[in-house]
Formats: C-alpha cells, structure tokens, sequence
C-alpha cells in the first residue's frame, strides 16, 4: 500500500499515543519520537527537508519502520537507545545503555557560556558523574580553551565518554578519570566543578515508567530522599574548587529536601528559558563558610 513519511510518523505517534509510551529521552513528544526512528530507519539526519513528509516509501522502508515502532512500543526502549544518538547543546554524542541519555537542563547554562553566573570563562572543568560526557564535552566546544576533566564511578560509562571525546576530536583538552565521587582527583582544583549526580529519591524510583529501566540504576537513584551522593558532594567539593570556583549541580525534583537538609545554606536556584529546575549553583565562597559554620576548619 502506497504510504509517505509523513502519514507513517503521524500513524507511529498515534499508536506510541495510545499505548501510553514515556518520552522525555531526548524528545518530549509521541511525534518526535516516531520522526527520529523514521529518520533512523531511513539513513536521513535530523535537519532534513520538511519536503521529506510527502516522500513515498518502499515496502522494505515502511516494514523497517513499523518494526522499530514496535520494539519502541514492546520493549519501551528509549528511541535514542535504538538510534545510539542523542543530541545536547546542539552537539551530537553516542549513547547506549550503560550511560543515561542526557536531557539536562544544564545544556541550557552551557550554551550561554554559564551567563550571568559565570563572570570570566573557566580555564579548568570538571564534569563529575560524566556519563556518555555531554556535560564537559559540551563545556570544551563553547569554552575552546579549557582544559576539562570527565570522572565517573562506572568504567562502563567512560568507556562511552570516551568515544564521545574521539567523536568531537578534544583528546588534547577532555581527559577522563574512573572516581567515586573525588577519590580519583586527589591534589586537583578546578574553577568550575559541574554535577548531574544521581538524585531520584526512593519514592519517583518506584514510580517510574519502564523506559527508565533501560537506564544504569547507578546514574538515578540516590538513597530514599535522593541527596545521599549529594550531602558528600557538599561536603568534600571544597577541597577540589579554587578559591574562587563555582560549583553547579542538578537535584531534580530533590531540591525541596535539599532545602530541608541544608537549612542555613543560601542555595542560588537558576531559572531556565528552556524548561527545567532543581540546578544550584554554591560558591566555593559559600561551601568555606558552610564547612567554618560547622566548625570544621
Ligand atoms: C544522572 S547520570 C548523569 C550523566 C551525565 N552527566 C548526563 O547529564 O547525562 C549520573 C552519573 O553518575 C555516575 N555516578 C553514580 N555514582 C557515582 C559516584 N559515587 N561517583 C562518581 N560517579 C557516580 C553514574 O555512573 C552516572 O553516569
């Protein structure tokens, strides 16, 4: 039967609609989601001509279509999976399941050169819990003098940073270091430390839709109010930021209970053009005078 692209993302969107499918990985709609994998199937990039919407399709293209449909339906894997793509801040990374796929709202600071938070370009970088690297990748191609270092707990998750570093060509700038959180990087301080840590408390972890089950368990859930990796990060990163160094994090829908637990902290909340919440930003300023209120120093 005679069918165009356009009536078979139309018809994919209908049918993810309808079986309730989750998005959010990479795109944040039924249709988006139909048109990457229609993309996908038929070998096309992402800015292709909207005059592609009236293109007829093959048997052989509509069956290979229908059939990534369905596995994005039967299996509820993210289509950025299925691709082994996903793009941030305007730059395309390589993702498979052994690294989330980046979605945070962080792109958006990165794009602007962190303005107005930042008042001069970081010279040093350090993107803690890396993941496929889009974070410090992403920091290297807008501040091109850096110099930015990518850690993650999970070998795995470097081993993806790392093609990430070979497919934007910066292995003379972007390094990566195997860390439990600051283990790995004793003696080392950097001007700007920016955290997307795992931060899902026990309760958003139960109630999750099966796409997020494709992901690494390690790179979500964080204790039962989800801020167990983020009381160490306030507490040690200090000793990793220069005397003037800032230090941004994500805490999702956390940021209530960070609150909570970190009462006498004036936290900078950043408001995003693009969507998104729950990202700080502490200066090194600020975590001095938290860790002395503590009488820690
Ligand atoms: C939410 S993912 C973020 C990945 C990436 N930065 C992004 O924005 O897409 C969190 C990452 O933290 C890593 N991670 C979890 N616990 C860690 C720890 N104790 N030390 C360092 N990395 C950790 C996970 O392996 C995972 O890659």
């Amino acid at each position: 039967m005679p069918a165009r692209v356009g009536d078979f993302i139309n018809w994919g969107a209908d049918r993810f609609e309808a079986e309730g499918l989750c998005f959010g990985h990479g795109t944040d709609n039924a249709w988006d989601e139909a048109l990457s994998l229609v993309l996908f199937a038929l070998c096309l990039p992402w800015d292709s001509d909207v005059s592609l919407l009236q293109r007829l399709l093959s048997t052989d293209e509509q069956s290979r279509i229908t059939s990534l449909f369905d596995q994005r339906i039967n299996e509820r894997i993210p289509a950025a999976y299925m691709i082994g793509e996903a793009w941030f801040a305007g730059l395309s990374f390589a993702v498979d399941p052994r690294v989330l796929v980046p979605r945070s709202p962080i792109a958006e600071l990165i794009e602007s050169g962190f303005s107005p938070w930042l008042k001069t370009s970081p010279a040093t970088v350090l993107d803690l819990c890396t993941g496929s690297g889009c974070i410090g990748i992403a920091c290297a191609h807008y501040f091109p003098k850096a110099r930015v270092v990518l850690s993650d707990i999970s070998v795995d998750a470097l081993d993806v940073a790392e093609q990430n570093i070979q497919r934007h060509q910066l292995s003379e700038r972007v390094t990566t270091v195997e860390s439990d959180l600051f283990v790995g990087l004793c003696g080392q301080r950097f001007e700007l430390i920016v955290v997307n840590p795992p931060y899902v408390d026990a309760e958003d972890i139960a109630a999750m839709p099966r796409e997020f089950l494709h992901e690494p368990a390690v790179g979500l859930a964080s204790g039962v109010d989800g801020l167990d990796f983020t009381r160490r990060l306030i507490s040690e990163a200090l000793d990793y930021l220069t005397e003037e160094g800032s230090l941004i994090v994500e805490v999702g829908n956390s940021w209530l209970a960070l609150e909570d637990a970190f009462p006498t902290i004036s936290f900078l909340w950043i408001d995003f053009a693009r969507g998104g919440h729950g990202v700080f930003l502490l200066t090194a300023q600020q975590l001095r005078a938290h860790r002395l209120s503590l009488g820690l120093d």
